[in-house]
């Protein structure tokens, strides 16, 4: 009988989680979501993928590791908002290292082959001299968030050196394209985009020269089908390597739209991190891959998106 790879996504139903369980469904695997819809919609769920809406801590996860013995997990369900994190760091660590936790010790039980962690580039880093930032840089993140998804990562080379389950960790840098959920802060790109086919005005807080490096969602989503393919453990920057100022997405969306877009300033918020530009010759090197999609050609793919459904 033919075998189907069995593939788990936790926050299948997110922004980049949706992305990925498509592409995974069209190459034909046998995908499984959870995600408690906290912020993932039913609707960018894809009808053939198996669907539990639950959260990432609950005790149920158990039995749907028990029945469906799940080749591989993309690790994706997450609390993702850095203010969320700073207001509540305690919520933030359950979902973000208790809830993983859970995740892990059930496929330790079950013997899943591979764990892939969607974890973060600049907030892990915080502010750094090294620009473009290497996997080699030293740790000192500025959020609970930062914290988090660092201590994760510290579990999941635990849980391989005791326990001999193998992962990749991709540490992504600032995702945008469609689905984007349009509140939080690395949904600047999705905000702009969003209110300026809307007629809105965005709001942007201080002089818009802090940078950000800006990766396609549709690239991210082919690194971490490459990941699950790799026996490398360790971390790997994903990311375009090319750092922009808010000044200047502002600029590229205008092009794009081929008219200003409504923008009132407001003070820079405490504690923003001023660059953040990650370098990609790691996963060159030991994934393989290279982004597709420029700064242009993935704000084209937003817009179309996004006027779409407002019709
Ligand atoms: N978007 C980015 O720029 C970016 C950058 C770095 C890392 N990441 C990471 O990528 C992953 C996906 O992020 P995203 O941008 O698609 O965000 P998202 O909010 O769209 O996706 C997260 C998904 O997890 C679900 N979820 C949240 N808490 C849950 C819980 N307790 N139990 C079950 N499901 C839960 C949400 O409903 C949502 O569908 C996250 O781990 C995030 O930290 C994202």
């Amino acid at each position: 009988m033919f075998y189907m790879t069995k593939i788990l996504v936790t926050g299948g139903a997110g922004f980049i989680g949706s992305n990925l369980v498509d592409a995974l469904i069209l190459e034909n695997y046998e995908v499984t979501v959870i995600d408690n819809l906290s912020s993932g919609k039913r609707e960018y769920l894809n009808p053939r993928a198996k669907f539990w809406q639950l959260d990432i801590v609950s005790e149920e996860i158990d039995t749907i590791f028990r029945t469906e013995r799940f080749d591989f997990v993309y690790h994706l369900a997450a609390q993702i908002d850095v203010r969320t994190s700073v207001t509540n760091p305690s919520f933030d660590n359950k979902i973000n290292v208790l809830g993983g936790l859970n995740i892990l010790e059930k496929a330790k039980k079950y013997g899943v082959k591979k764990v892939i962690f969607a974890s973060t580039g600049g907030a892990i880093y915080g502010e750094t001299e090294e620009i473009p930032t290497t996997e080699y840089a030293p740790t000192y993140p500025l959020s609970p968030y930062g914290i988090n998804k660092l201590a994760f990562e510290k579990y999941l080379y635990y849980y391989y050196q005791t326990y001999n389950l193998n992962y990749t960790i991709l540490r992504f840098a600032n995702v945008y394209g469609p689905r984007q959920f349009k509140g939080g802060e690395a949904g600047v790109i999705a905000i702009f985009v969003d209110n300026a086919i809307k007629g809105k005005t965005s709001i942007m807080y201080g002089d818009g020269k802090q940078t950000r490096d800006f990766v396609f969602v549709t690239d991210v989503v082919s690194a971490l089908i490459k990941a699950k393919e790799i026996d490398c453990r360790g971390e790997i920057n994903i990311s375009l390597g090319r750092e922009v100022s808010l000044l200047e997405v502002k600029a590229k969306i205008e092009e794009v739209l081929g008219e200003k877009i409504l923008i009132q300033v407001e003070p820079a918020k405490l504690g923003e991190q001023k660059r953040s530009c990650l370098s990609r010759e790691r996963a060159k090197a030991v994934l393989d891959w290279e982004p597709k999609f420029d700064l242009d050609q993935g704000i084209k793919e937003t817009i179309n998106w996004s006027r779409a459904q407002i019709k």
